[in-house]
């Protein structure tokens, strides 16, 4: 089971990072866990040069600018360079700030060449009755995965993320059976993407309101290979019972 923890800008000191990024170390130890942190900028090479736990690092977005004159970016080379290992791209909070799918291709593309594992969200804004959010879904994968090799296109790891389900709580959350719906659909458009039967190795995770209450039934009702947790992972309670309902 492979656990992000997307601390968005919920961290807001040093000292509760350092607490977490502990925790998370501790909480590792459990069997078949896999954890991965996702702290802000400027916490990133503090924990991941010369990381040496089991916990990995991962950056919570990569600029498309490979270096030069570009003010505030941050480029894929340089978090390799810092010991990060995996790359958040394409979270809805970052689309919502007028990301577009070509800009998410071209991240996937500079996260990859410069050996980063881009973990790529994607996710709709609200249901409709004649499904048009599954196409909607088809187009933003399709899109994200375009610009890669098909060798390439087995490294990234997939967020489904509804919009409407993150942020709130268990009760708003996916249901497993619509999950398992969905996990399903991703797999076929993998399967599509993806030459041979390699598809199926992909990693599928799920994010939106995954709390210590519903994940246990979550990933048992829909073969989820893991998590990608917002609020509930920068409280030491609930990230702690978090991690060991799935262990
Ligand atoms: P949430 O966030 O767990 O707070 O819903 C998940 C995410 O946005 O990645």
């Amino acid at each position: 089971m492979l656990i992000v923890s997307n601390w968005k800008a919920y961290v807001q000191s040093f000292d509760k990072a350092r607490k977490l990024f502990a925790l998370a170390k501790r909480l590792s130890a459990q069997k078949g866990m896999e954890l991965v942190i996702a702290p802000p900028a400027p916490y990133l090479s503090m924990f991941a040069k010369g990381n040496r736990s089991n916990v990995r690092i991962a950056a919570q977005d990569v600029s498309t600018v490979t270096s030069g004159a570009a003010t505030g970016e941050t480029s894929a080379a340089l978090l390799s360079d810092a010991g990060v290992t995996y790359v958040i791209i394409g979270h809805s909070e970052r689309r919502a700030a007028g990301e577009t799918d070509a800009v998410v291709a071209e991240k996937m593309q500079r996260s990859i060449a410069n050996g980063l594992t881009p973990i790529l969200c994607v996710g709709e804004s609200s249901r409709d009755a004649d499904a048009k959010y599954l196409q909607f879904l088809r187009g933003q994968i399709t899109s994200a995965l375009a610009l890669l090799s098909a060798k390439e296109r087995q490294q990234v790891i997939i967020a489904y993320e509804p919009i409407w389900a993150i942020g709130k709580t268990a009760a708003e959350a996916i249901s497993p059976t619509d999950l398992a719906e969905m996990i399903l659909y991703i797999r076929k458009i993998l399967s599509e993407l993806i030459p041979g039967k390699l598809s199926v190795r992909t990693r599928i995770l799920y994010g939106g309101s995954a709390e210590p209450v519903n994940a246990r039934t979550l990933a048992g009702g829909s073969r989820a290979d893991g998590f990608l947790v917002g609020h509930a992972s920068v409280e030491v309670g609930t990230y702690t019972a978090l991690v060991k309902s799935l262990a």
